[in-house]
């Protein structure tokens, strides 16, 4: 099958590298074909340049506007034959260039229990609000914050006790496992059609 998929983040890159495991592992069917990062300093890119993966840091400012930005990337991918497009900590929201060439082929994770604390600082909104509950989203990607269908949520517990690093602990445990699996059925569900 192997499929080809890039991985877009700005941050410091854990699930990058979760699925990147999963793909050198076999339980996730498909090639990481490009890591694009849109922060110079963003850690992820040297754990991208480690495994020997393409990688584009792409800053925004640097174009006229946001089209032309993601024109610019979307022929980075298109260059490689890229099928998906996997947000993984990508600060940015995804414009109509991008959404109109991968409809309903751009992925997020979030780190809440969507509709719940959409935006940032997912993890301290849910520590502020004390709540018991939270979780991992993994949706598709619209024009909106955080708005796109559902494809699979992660409940987990947290406790007064758990501070801010605590949960964010969690969290990950669960984003690690979590996303390489529901790519690898989305890709599954894809082949079938
Ligand atoms: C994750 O919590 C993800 O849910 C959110 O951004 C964070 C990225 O973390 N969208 P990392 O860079 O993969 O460690």
């Amino acid at each position: 099958m192997n499929n080809k998929i890039a991985v877009f983040a700005s941050g410091t890159g854990t699930n990058f590298d979760a699925i990147v495991n999963a793909v050198n592992e076999g339980t996730l069917d498909a090639e990481v074909s490009l890591l694009v990062s849109d922060k110079i300093n963003a850690g992820v890119i040297e754990k991208a340049q480690k495994r020997d993966i393409d990688t584009v840091v792409c800053t925004p400012k640097s174009f006229t506007d946001k089209a032309a930005y993601e024109s610019a990337v979307l022929a980075d991918c298109r260059a490689r034959n890229v099928e998906w497009i996997i947000l993984a900590g990508y600060m940015r929201l995804i414009g109509p260039t991008l959404l109109e060439s991968y409809a309903n082929r751009i992925i997020n994770i979030h780190p809440s229990l969507l509709p719940a604390f959409p935006g940032k600082d997912a993890i301290g909104q849910a520590v502020d609000k004390k709540v018991k509950v939270t979780g991992v989203t993994v949706h598709f990607v619209d024009d909106g914050m955080d708005t796109g269908p559902i494809i699979a949520q992660e409940a987990l517990s947290i406790t007064e006790e758990d501070t801010k690093d605590d949960v964010r602990r969690k969290i990950q445990a669960v984003e690690h496992r979590l996303y390489p699996h529901v790519i690898q059925s989305l890709l599954t569900k894809e082949e079938a059609k």
